[in-house]
């Protein structure tokens, strides 16, 4: 079988007068005009349990765009029971059976879904237009179409030797048990692709997203369903974390979770799959894409536009609300007059309101929560002696949970918020002395946990090489003269070591691998 050869989908601009923006508009007043009734999935039901747990925009608090049915331990006991139920026909269908349906569902969030999906993630996740757009639609889409032929490379792949009287071969067996797929809040493509990607492996799965996600969660199980999803290979539910991870860490079928979250999360969940190791009937796959604390290290020979623009796109673009974002950064002391002024002349031209507003570049942090979190550590900033207010600082929760875009300087490069991840956007900056390169390298590669991005601007290939060998382990992405956001599915395998993750490349053969248990038959002639 010959799966078409994936393209990456292309970025619709929605510039003024455009179709695209007429049609999204509509899409969005639509979501806005009544209250959405947002059921679980389980087996070939929707459930309505009656507990409900208000949506509302974070950008306008005031208003309730859905409920949804939160569900408790019954439930996951259900989902895993329907998913069970599903496992022998669903991994007996023919491969391309089944990757017929998750190219259909990406033609349909191409097509006629693709301002539902987008105004969803605008509404429920408060990111603007093109945020939207180059999650929800395209880094989804392109999930889904590159999955699906790497897929395809899986099952055909050249069979092992086979000597004269012998026929060797090697059967990819999906994974003996279910899934679980714990997904964030802050991509759609994410939400989509965890649960979407161990299913095409021939996988039955129990899904559960972030509470601030269903409401776009719930777009993509329709668009899984309208494609052609039989009831039980993926079963969407909205139970508090803790109570699905008593049932799911415990249960003898439990044969892997692929997870998207923070670092602290995922250890726990790892220590608890630890304990109870001796209850499950197999190892289970343990696939974790963490947090982050991306670095931008500029050298004395870069240009100073460069070196801003990679900051200011990469630490505010979806209010510095990507694992990917650069939130901390070196810049040597000669271009530090040049990369401060353009830093704050283009925050200043930032607009900052709700995402119903295409000129508004700003929007607002997930939740109270967030915003709240993000606030102390401003403040304490502003506080110490040790630290320079070079933009913003400002916030505001009376109509929706808005953080200014904030720089601040720092005299000490492991200050906390040179180390921690604030999940906002708060962007710190180091100043060293242009001859202090190689201490600097030091810096980057030791100061935080973590290594998911990270970005060396420079135009001097020595400086290039040196930092590119030095921080090999520093960032599972490293990029070069660009901002350390914006992988592209196909292009750029993504994902970081240490605390940021188990490096299984989202959107790559190597993650689809981990889904598949291989057998090896011999047969004699
Ligand atoms: P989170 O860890 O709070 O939540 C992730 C999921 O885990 C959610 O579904 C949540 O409900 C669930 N959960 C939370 N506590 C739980 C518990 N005790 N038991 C079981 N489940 C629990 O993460 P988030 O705030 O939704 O997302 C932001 C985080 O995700 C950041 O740390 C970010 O860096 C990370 N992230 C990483 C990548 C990557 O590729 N490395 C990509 C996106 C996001
Ligand atoms: N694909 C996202 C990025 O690279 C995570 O920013």
């Amino acid at each position: 079988f010959n799966v078409p050869k994936p393209q990456n989908e292309p970025v619709l601009n929605y510039g003024p007068n455009s179709p695209e923006r007429v049609t999204l508009k509509a899409a969005l007043e639509q979501g806005r005009s009544y209250v959405e009734d947002i059921p679980m999935y389980i087996g070939s039901n929707e459930v309505r349990t009656g507990k409900l747990v208000e949506v509302r925009p974070p950008h306008d608090h005031q208003h309730l765009l859905a409920n949804f049915h939160e569900g408790d331990a019954s439930h996951v006991h259900a989902a895993i029971d329907a998913a069970l139920a599903a496992k022998a026909d669903w991994e007996n269908l023919a491969w391309e059976q089944r990757a017929a349906i998750f190219l259909k569902a990406a033609d349909l969030l191409a097509g006629p879904y693709r301002a539902t999906i987008n105004a969803a993630t605008m509404l429920g996740q408060s990111k603007n237009a093109y945020q939207a757009e180059i999650d929800a639609a395209c880094e989804f889409i392109d999930f889904l179409r590159f999955n699906v032929h790497y897929m395809t490379e899986i099952y055909e792949q050249q069979p092992p030797i086979s000597p004269k009287g012998i026929w060797n071969r090697v059967e990819q067996r999906p994974l003996e048990g279910f899934v679980f797929a714990l997904t964030p809040f802050n991509f759609t493509a994410i939400a989509g692709n965890l649960p979407a990607s161990a299913a095409m492996m021939g996988n039955v799965v129990v899904w559960k997203p972030a509470y601030t996600q269903v409401y776009a969660a719930n777009v993509i199980m329709k668009v899984l369903i309208e494609a052609g999803l039989p009831a039980g290979v993926i079963n969407l539910i909205y139970v508090d974390g803790p109570v699905a991870g008593d049932i799911i860490f415990s249960h003898p079928d439990f044969a892997g979770i692929h997870f998207t979250g923070s670092t602290g999360v995922f250890q726990n969940i790892w220590k608890t799959i630890g304990t109870n190791i001796h209850k499950f009937k197999t190892y289970p796959r343990i696939v974790g894409e963490t947090g982050g604390k991306d670095f931008v290290l500029a050298h004395a020979s870069a240009n100073a536009d460069v070196v801003s623009t990679a900051l200011v796109r990469g630490a505010f673009e979806y209010q510095g609300q990507k694992c990917s974002a650069a939130s901390r950064a070196y810049i040597p002391a000669s271009l530090w007059p040049a990369v401060k002024a353009n830093v704050q002349r283009d925050i200043a031209s930032f607009k900052i309101g709700p995402v119903e507003d295409f000129s508004n570049f700003v929007n607002a942090v997930i939740s109270e929560l967030s915003f709240d979190k993000l606030a102390k550590y401003i403040d304490a900033a502003k506080n110490d002696e040790g630290v320079e207010l070079v933009a913003g600082g400002g916030y505001d929760k009376s109509k929706g949970w808005f953080i200014e875009p904030t720089v601040l300087k720092v005299d000490d490069p492991h200050y906390v918020t040179m180390r921690e991840e604030l999940f906002g956007p708060v962007l710190t900056i180091y100043v060293y002395e242009d001859d202090k390169f190689d201490e600097i390298l030091d810096i980057v590669d030791k100061t935080s946990i973590y290594a998911l991005t990270g970005s060396i601007i420079s135009q001097d290939r020595y400086a290039i090489a040196k930092a590119t060998q030095q921080l090999r382990n520093a960032a599972g992405n490293f990029y070069i003269n660009d901002k350390p956001t914006g992988a592209v599915v196909g292009q750029q395998p993504f994902g970081g070591a240490r605390g940021s993750g188990t490096n299984d490349k989202a959107g790559s053969m190597i993650n689809l691998l981990r889904w598949v248990s291989p057998r090896t038959i011999k047969e004699t002639f």
